[in-house]
């Protein structure tokens, strides 16, 4: 009994999302998503095939027009900020996607070299999305993707 306890315990500390998420705000930059990014931007994508597409296919196998959300996610973790302080790197990476959206230039990148080369620069968005929307949008990206390697945490999105 007490090693099943004990590898509850494990399991579910494992899952647990960090206490910075908050599911009404993670579903409004959802929505977001799909009305001002997701006719370029697939949501999320498994990145084996993603790696196949770009790296040995020339982006044929899938002809994505952008990087995915999951992608993306990935990337914003790994490359901005203070990992070990989500708080800090959540306004960090507002911060990055709030420059990006309205001044875009792929010196800035965050992607891989072997994946934003298919792309041409993305078009600003000034005008057509608010800096309030960019951090709802910016909440949704960060926890789209699980958290394995780049922060303590995992998060598994089918228990959402
Ligand atoms: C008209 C198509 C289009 C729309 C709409 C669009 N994007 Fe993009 N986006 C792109 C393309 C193409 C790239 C890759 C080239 C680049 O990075 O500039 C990109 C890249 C990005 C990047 C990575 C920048 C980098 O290179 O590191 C982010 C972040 C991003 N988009 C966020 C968004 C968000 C958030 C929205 C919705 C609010 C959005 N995009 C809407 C086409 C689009």
């Amino acid at each position: 009994m007490k090693v099943v306890a004990a590898s509850f315990f494990l399991f579910s500390s494992l899952f647990a999302l960090p206490e910075e998420f908050d599911k009404q705000r993670y579903n409004k930059g959802e929505k977001i998503f799909e009305n001002k990014c997701s006719q370029c931007h697939e949501k999320s994508m498994p990145i084996a095939l993603l790696m196949k597409n770009f790296l040995e296919e020339e982006n044929k196998l899938l002809n994505l027009k952008a990087p995915t959300g999951n992608e993306i996610s990935f990337r914003l973790k790994q490359q901005i900020g203070h990992k070990d302080d989500i708080e800090f790197q959540l306004e960090e990476t507002a911060d990055f996607v709030k420059d990006y959206l309205y001044n875009p230039n792929k010196a800035k990148t965050i992607c891989l070299q072997g994946v934003i080369r298919h792309f041409d620069t993305m078009p600003s968005m000034k005008g057509k999305i608010s800096e309030e929307e960019i951090e709802d949008v910016t909440f949704f990206l960060y926890f789209l993707e699980g958290f394995n390697g780049v922060n303590e945490y995992y998060h598994n999105e089918e228990d959402f």
